[in-house]
């Protein structure tokens, strides 16, 4: 059977609430950041409920043995947050995944041509076998920025259905080219939006999530 694109927008109440919250014009970057933190942490919660690696074992309680299951701690982890606003989302994801390595990577979009570029690449050469890769990227508009980060991390051993992304909105442009390129790549977001305008903003979107975030607006 062929491989497609897995979208999830997980039906939370937390997550719609944190979502309306970033989306309000009106709310202040510190609160901007919160919600994006919550977002970070509840949509991870989600992503990783089938995709963590467990160890089965026997612990003693104080009455009598019984089976429990732990975290592999053995298994690497990591979490590629793209700058800038991809740390927005970062401090609600490793409060979930303590262990997990992060890589930065930064991406800059011309606001002309809207062509990614990387400016900063903290990405081991190689990661080690097996790496789980969660990616945090709060806006999925063109899907140039993603599949330049999906692109950086294949060349260093990355298998697409490795990795997660973690967006907050996602747009019918970048998942279609992202079903393209990557298809059973599995993406949870809190919504997909209508399209883009004519500055590849998402609409109705949330607006500069960088921007909002930083209080560079
Ligand atoms: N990046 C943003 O921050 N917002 C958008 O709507 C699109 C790209």
């Amino acid at each position: 059977m062929a491989l497609q694109l897995r979208v999830y927008v997980p039906p939370h109440p937390l997550i719609q609430h944190w979502l309306a919250v970033a989306r309000d014009a009106g709310t202040p970057s510190v609160l901007f950041r919160s919600a994006m933190t919550e977002l970070g942490r509840w949509l991870t919660y989600e992503a990783i409920r089938d995709w963590m690696p467990t160890v089965e074992t026997t612990v003693n309680t104080p009455l009598a043995p019984c089976p429990g299951t732990f975290i592999n701690p053995e298994a690497p982890v990591a979490i590629v947050p793209i700058l800038r606003a991809g740390l927005a989302l970062l401090e609600g994801a490793q409060s979930l995944l303590p262990l997990a390595s992060i890589y930065h990577i930064g991406v800059v979009r011309n606001e002309e041509t809207l062509e990614p570029s990387v400016y900063l690449n903290k990405l081991p050469k190689q990661f080690a076998p097996e790496t789980r890769v969660l990616i945090t990227e709060p806006m999925l508009a063109t899907g140039g920025t993603i599949t330049t980060v999906m692109g950086e991390l294949i060349a260093r051993g990355i298998d697409p259905a490795q990795v997660r992304i973690v967006s907050v909105v996602a747009s019918p442009t970048a998942l279609q080219k992202l079903n393209v390129a990557y298809p059973g790549l599995v993406i949870y977001a809190a919504a997909i939006d209508e399209g883009l305008n004519d500055l590849g903003y998402i609409v109705p979107g949330l607006g500069d999530a960088g921007d909002r975030t930083f209080g560079t607006v």
